[in-house]
Parts: C-alpha cells; structure tokens; sequence
C-alpha cells in the first residue's frame, strides 16, 4: 500500500493509473479536489478495490495521521500543490497555504508514523517529494543545463513555494532522519492536463477557433516531457533511489513556446483539417510578469543511477496528446465550466 497526495490532479492522476496497471498494489489517495483535482481522471479504477479516495487537505493533520495508521503505507508520493505560475502571480497565499505548509504538515505526520514503524518496516519507509526545475531559476541560451548541483534561485512565488517545500524536505532527512528522496521535473504534458496550461490550452483555444496566446516574444524555451515518462522516473526513484538524494528529471527537448505552439497547429491541421491553418489564431500577449527565459534539465544522474531515460519523443508524445484531447470531449466539457471560464476571463482579458 502506499498513500499519494493529489492523485486527482493531472500528474497524481497518471502515477495512480499507471502504479496500479504497473505494480498492481493499493493506493490511497488523498485529495482536496481544488478546481485542479477531478474525480473523473480515475474513473477507470471506480468499483477497483486497490484503490481508495481519501477527500481531504494535506493541512488536515487529523486526516493525515488517521490514513497512515489505518493503512500503514511503505511509501508516501507527494504531488499535492497548486501548480499553476499564472494563478501564483494573481494569488500567491493558496500557494505558500499549500505547498509549504501543506508539506510541512505533511512530514510532521510521516515523521510521527515512521517513528512507530519496527524494522524492517521502518528501513523500507520512503517519503517521495515531487518537485520542479523551476526551483533553479532561469538559464541564459547558452548556459549549461540544471543539474542537481545548480543553487536555487526561484523567481515566481510558484516556484519560491516549490523551493520552500524542498528546503523542508531535505531538513527532514538531515535532521531526523526521515528517508526522503525529492524529484525535479521539467514541463509534463499529455492526457489529463487541466487546460491552464500551455499545451491543452492551445489544443482547446485552437478546437474553438479562439485566439492562441503567445506570452512576450514566444521565444521563452522548455524542456517539454511526457507524463509517462515523469511517472516512470518516479517509480524509479522510489524503488532503487538514495535517500535524501535529489534526482533530476527531464525529456531532453528543448522547444521554444512559438515551436510548440506550432507543432500543435500541424497536428490539429492534419486530425481536424475543418480549422486549417490552426496558426492564423496565434496572438502575441503581453508576457508573464518575471517569465523565466529558458529551462532544461541535465538528467544524467536519475540515467546513471537508477537506469531511467525518456522513451517517448516530442513529436510522438504530442501527438497522443492531441488525440486524446480530441477523443475526450466529454472529460473537456467537465473541466471548462464556469470557473474555468472565469480564470481564463481574469488571465487573459487585460493582456
Ligand atoms: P495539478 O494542479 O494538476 O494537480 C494538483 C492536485 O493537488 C489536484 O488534484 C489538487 O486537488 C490537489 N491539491 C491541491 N492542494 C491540495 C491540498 N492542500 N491538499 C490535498 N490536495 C491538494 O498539478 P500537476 O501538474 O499534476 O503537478 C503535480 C505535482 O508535480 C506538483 O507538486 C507540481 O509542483 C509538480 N510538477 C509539475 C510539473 C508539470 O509540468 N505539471 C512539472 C514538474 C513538477
Ligand atoms: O517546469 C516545470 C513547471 O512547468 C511545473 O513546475 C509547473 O507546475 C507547470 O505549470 C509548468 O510551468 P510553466 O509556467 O512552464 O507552464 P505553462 O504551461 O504555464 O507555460 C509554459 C510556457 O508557455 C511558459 O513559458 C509560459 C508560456 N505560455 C503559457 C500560457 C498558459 C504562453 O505563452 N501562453 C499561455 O497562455
């Protein structure tokens, strides 16, 4: 058994899946279902007795502490955040509420049932901290890539947040001991992505014949991964990782947003010619206040040690992506309502 947080979210949803189709053994998943979580995203387990939906904030200590002494997990994966850099630019106090003290919380109480662990037990306890490369900073263009090593520099309150969490996370191995091991991942995309960002939104916007918004120069670069191979790098690390080691993750493909957004309008000319060229929507808008330049991860320690790499490419990952959006107008339909509406409205319309 092990326990997750935020697996209704998009990442959280595709591990939970992806653990049960993999591994096979239960999960509980504890989720404060915030407008980024959606029960939908595991409907294929409903009635699956390997899993069980704990609805609940990771602030909510009580809840915490009565799931892990009910279920005695032998690892908690860590997703719950807000994770969006827009939305931490208009309010950034869910993001600290969250992400800092959330994880706070969080490993107060895995602290507190690891210290009632018995061997062998208590040796084979992990915590598993999902983070960010944002927590690193912007690169220049011709800077090496982020490695383990590079001092963080956060620069969104998103991103700080992100940084916060990590900073706790490794004071809990070092301090008490806690086995921790934290991942730092680059920008995921595929099925299940709320469409706050990039790619879903620019699938979606292009669908419906709305603008396509291009932040500054559209010049800002990304090293795009697919969610598969995210989830992937996660089992590897929670499997064979060192404790309190940091592991970078990363898809070696570095685009430029105008790239990407192109990329998707070829797909979406090909599978939905009724639109074609999908590229006359694209609308330069003012940029995002502090928008990192460049990201790219140097992944060579996670494909040393633990034997991990990215199987799947850009253009095929995309293209899936595309697909499945086009599949599943219902599961869109459920995710763009009039909250939806209003961030997009709030977002975009003073840009
Ligand atoms: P998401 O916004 O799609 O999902 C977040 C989930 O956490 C939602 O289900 C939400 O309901 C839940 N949640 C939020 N606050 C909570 C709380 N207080 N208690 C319990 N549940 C809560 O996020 P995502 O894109 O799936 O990201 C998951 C994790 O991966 C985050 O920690 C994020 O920082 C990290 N990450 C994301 C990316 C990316 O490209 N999306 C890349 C690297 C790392
Ligand atoms: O790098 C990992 C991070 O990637 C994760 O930690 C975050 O949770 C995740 O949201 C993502 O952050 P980004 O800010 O990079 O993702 P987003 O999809 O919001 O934006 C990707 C790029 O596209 C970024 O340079 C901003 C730009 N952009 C975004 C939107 C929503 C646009 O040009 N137009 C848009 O409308």
């Amino acid at each position: 058994m092990i326990v997750v947080t935020g697996g209704a979210g998009f990442i959280g949803a595709n591990f939970v899946l992806d653990w049960i189709a993999a591994a096979g053994t239960p999960v509980v998943n504890v989720d404060k279902l915030t407008y980024a979580g959606n029960p939908a995203n595991l409907a294929p387990l409903k009635g699956d007795a390997r899993y069980v939906f704990a609805h609940g904030d990771i602030n909510d200590r009580g809840l915490v502490a009565g799931l892990l002494q009910r279920h005695q997990p032998y690892a908690i994966v860590h997703f719950a955040a807000e994770s969006h850099v827009d939305r931490s630019i208009h309010g950034p106090g869910e993001f600290v509420q969250t992400n800092v003290v959330g994880t706070f919380s969080l490993l107060e109480e895995a602290r507190a049932y690891w210290n009632t662990l018995a061997e062998p037990a208590k040796g084979r306890f992990r915590f598993l901290h999902v983070s960010t490369d944002e927590v690193y900073g912007s690169l220049g263009s011709n800077d090496p890539a982020f490695s383990e090593t590079t001092a963080y520099a956060p620069n969104s309150p998103y991103a700080a947040s992100k940084a916060g969490s990590d900073h706790l996370v490794r004071a809990y191995h070092h301090t008490y001991g806690l086995p921790t091991i934290t991942t730092n991942c680059s920008n995921n995309y595929g099925p299940l992505q709320f469409p706050e960002k990039l790619i879903p939104l620019i699938i979606l916007n292009a669908l419906n014949g709305k603008p396509l918004p291009v932040y500054g120069d559209g010049k800002n670069v990304r090293d795009w991964l697919y969610v598969g191979d995210h989830c992937a790098g996660i089992r590897a690390a929670l499997a064979q990782g060192r404790l309190g080691e940091t592991y970078n993750i990363g898809g070696n493909s570095e685009k430029t947003n105008l790239e990407v957004v192109h990329a998707v309008c070829a797909i979406l000319d090909e599978l939905h010619p009724a639109g074609a060229p999908h590229a006359k929507l694209i609308t330069f808008v003012k940029d995002r206040p502090g928008h990192d330049r460049r990201y790219a991860i140097d992944a060579a320690k996670i494909k040393r040690e633990l034997g991990w790499e990215p199987r799947e490419r850009f253009e095929s990952g995309l293209r899936k992506t595309v697909e499945w959006y086009l599949a599943h107008g219902e599961w869109v339909r459920g995710v763009t309502s009039g909250a939806y509406r209003q961030w997009i409205a709030s977002n975009y319309a003073a840009r």
